[in-house]
């Protein structure tokens, strides 16, 4: 999943490029690159690391050129360095490319054996060759790319300009998302509409197979099969977005602290806070006819759906299959024709949530989302979406959009409730006023922010950390610990606590931390023999709890004292002190919180 740009401009574009690959870093920021059209000459500047790397190649190095097209990388193929950061090019093409060329082994063999010149270990250089064998042969560019499309497999976007072509560029996308956009004697393409939001609020999203030929005069959109298509041209509202900091030192403190605001915000949207009732859009499901709902998503979007599973089950008694997206579009699972799939995706571009969303709608399920993204892929292929109203996320490490998820997840799940009869007037009321008292709880736990950091000392030199929970603080529990491992890079493992005797008790003694979201419920007790076995062997045990620390019987290093809930919110107040944990530690170990190594924000590939 890397971020691509393009720009056929009036003026010099590697500077406008790179100020859109800085809304593209969350997708990928190993290496970046720029190549430009200089007096019909291809040039090209690349930087391995941060894109301030390529900012500074280019002061030194400047490119000149109307006509250019950037690329920020996630790396799949070769490792991230300065000979495998896009573009990749020949004498006659330059090419941007994000997600991957399945049978690039075969073409780069083909290539390799006609003598082509590889200089890197990327997938993507095979395009290069590819078209410039079609150049060679004679073909104007635009026949020499449509003649090659049909030989790359995977899922892919991409952009090309050429060697002597001042006014073209050509871009195709299968399974990776690419937007065109509309300006004014000026035409520009980016991964989404962010990238694209200083030059031009006008665009279209190319479908899948769809390639398009670009010149400042417009666009001319074909599918696969070389056809004159239209799409539609809409107009973006993520221009007036500002992405910056404020005052935080970072954009996950910042998104952390954003939580108590749009959560209030997301509810205000599913509520009806005068009458104390859900208050959904019309959905195509009716819930009280629906047999079973399976739930996919990937990362931190899945651990949101395994909280909806204890929903749906307790509050509305609908049963609920659930699985990670990468291993569900593989598993040929058999579904009811008519059954109902739900979706949960941050970026609405995740590649196995994606697939899964289309295996479902072939087996002829209604298809829900719950995405923060409102123009990407899986909202616009859903039978209904329900958004989430976060904001953009920058941090790589999701915090304001899980909660944000949990908000949507959980006014879903009194929906369902009240259709399938389980929720009466009275319980929606209840259950309602819960979630509206969530954003003063939330700010409550970020003024007690000290006690937080006032555990780094102690938690950044440990090894391992253990999380443990029950009921739905067990999904919490497999969240702080992504959270942790994620930002601080400390092996972290979430538990349900009754699976301690199981295994991972084998791993305490007096240097492990145990963290354990224990909200006083009705699953407090079985929670606190848990605590009692680990304290029995020398374990820390920090209690993140709005119990007394005595009630637990045994020795607590550390307790983190949280609001009292009701039980339906605690997943929603306890995500606080988890990612309050994570952050704290990793910006006190130096890392590189809001884009932590290896990861990216957006995965597009599988
Ligand atoms: C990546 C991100 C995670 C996110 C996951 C799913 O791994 O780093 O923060 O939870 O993808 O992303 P999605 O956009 O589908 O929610």
């Amino acid at each position: 999943m890397c971020g691509i740009v393009g720009a056929l401009s009036k003026g010099p574009v590697a500077e406008l490029l790179v100020d859109a690959l800085k809304r593209l870093e969350y997708r990928g920021y190993d290496s970046a690159g720029v190549a430009t059209l200089e007096n019909g000459r291809l040039e090209r500047r690349r930087a391995q690391g941060k894109l301030r790397n390529l900012e500074e190649l280019l002061k030194s190095e400047p490119l000149l050129g109307n006509t250019g097209i950037g690329h920020t990388r996630w790396a799949t193929h070769g490792k991230p360095s300065e000979i495998n950061a896009h573009p990749h090019m020949t004498d006659d093409v330059s090419v941007v490319h994000n997600g991957i060329i399945e049978n690039f082994h075969e073409l780069k063999a083909e290539l390799l054996a006609e003598g082509a010149p590889f200089t890197s270990d990327t997938d993507t250089e095979v395009i290069a060759h590819l078209v410039t064998r079609e150049l060679r042969a004679g073909k104007d560019p635009v026949t020499a790319v449509f003649h090659i499309l049909n030989r790359l497999q995977g899922a892919f976007a991409l952009a090309m300009i050429f060697q002597g072509y001042e006014n073209l560029m050509i871009v195709a996308r299968q399974g990776s998302p690419l937007a065109v956009g509309y300006g004014d004697g000026e035409m520009f393409v980016g991964s989404d509409a962010i990238a694209l939001a200083p030059f031009t609020d006008k665009i279209a999203y190319l479908e899948d197979g769809d390639w398009a030929v670009l010149t400042r005069e417009g666009v001319a959109i074909r599918d696969r099969m070389g056809a004159g298509v239209e799409r539609p041209v809409s107009q973006s509202q993520t221009g007036g977005l500002v992405v910056d900091k404020g005052n935080y030192r970072h954009f996950m403190a910042k998104e952390i602290h954003e939580q108590p605001e749009v959560v209030g915000h997301t509810l205000a949207h599913y509520l009806d806070l005068a009458n104390s009732q859900v208050n959904l859009p019309a959905l195509p499901v009716d819930f009280a006819q629906v047999s079973r709902l399976s739930l996919s998503a990937c990362g931190t979007a899945f651990y949101a759906c395994l909280v909806a599973k204890y929903w749906f089950e307790r509050w509305a008694k609908l049963p609920v299959d659930i699985d990670i997206a990468s291993e569900f579009r593989y598993r040929e699972t058999a579904m009811q024709p008519g059954g109902v799939a739900l979706f949960v995706s941050q970026s609405g571009e995740t590649a196995d949530t994606l697939a899964s969303l289309r295996y479902c709608r072939q087996q002829n399920q209604q298809v829900l989302s719950i995405v923060n993204v409102q123009e990407s892929s899986i909202a616009r292929e859903s039978n209904a979406v329900l958004p989430t109203l976060c904001g953009p996320e920058i941090g790589v490490a999701s915090t304001k959009a899980f909660t944000c998820q949990l908000t949507v997840l959980a006014c879903l799940a009194i929906a369902a409730g009240k259709a399938r009869g389980v929720i009466g007037p009275e319980r929606e009321a209840e259950l309602v006023k819960a979630l509206v008292e969530v954003p003063r709880h939330m700010a409550a736990i970020l003024n007690d922010e000290h006690a937080y950091e006032a555990l780094v000392h102690s938690l950044s030199k440990a090894r391992d950390v253990l999380y443990l929970g029950r009921g739905s603080s067990f999904p919490i529990a497999l969240e702080g610990a992504l959270k942790l491992k994620e930002i601080s890079y400390i092996h972290a493992e979430g538990y349900a606590a009754g699976e301690l005797k199981h295994g991972p008790i084998a791993l305490i003694d007096e240097e492990v931390p145990v963290i354990v979201i224990a909200p006083r419920d009705e699953l407090f007790d079985k929670t606190a023999s848990n605590m009692q076995e680990v304290a029995a062997r020398d374990g820390k045990i920090i209690l993140v709890s709005d119990a007394d620390p005595a009630a637990t019987g045994c020795a607590i290093q550390t307790a983190l004292s949280v609001p009292s809930v009701h039980p339906f919110v605690t997943p929603l107040i306890y995500a606080v002190p988890v990612q309050l944990i994570a952050y704290h530690t990793a910006a006190f170990m130096g890392t590189d919180v809001d884009q932590p190594r290896n990861l990216a924000k957006s995965v597009t590939v599988e």
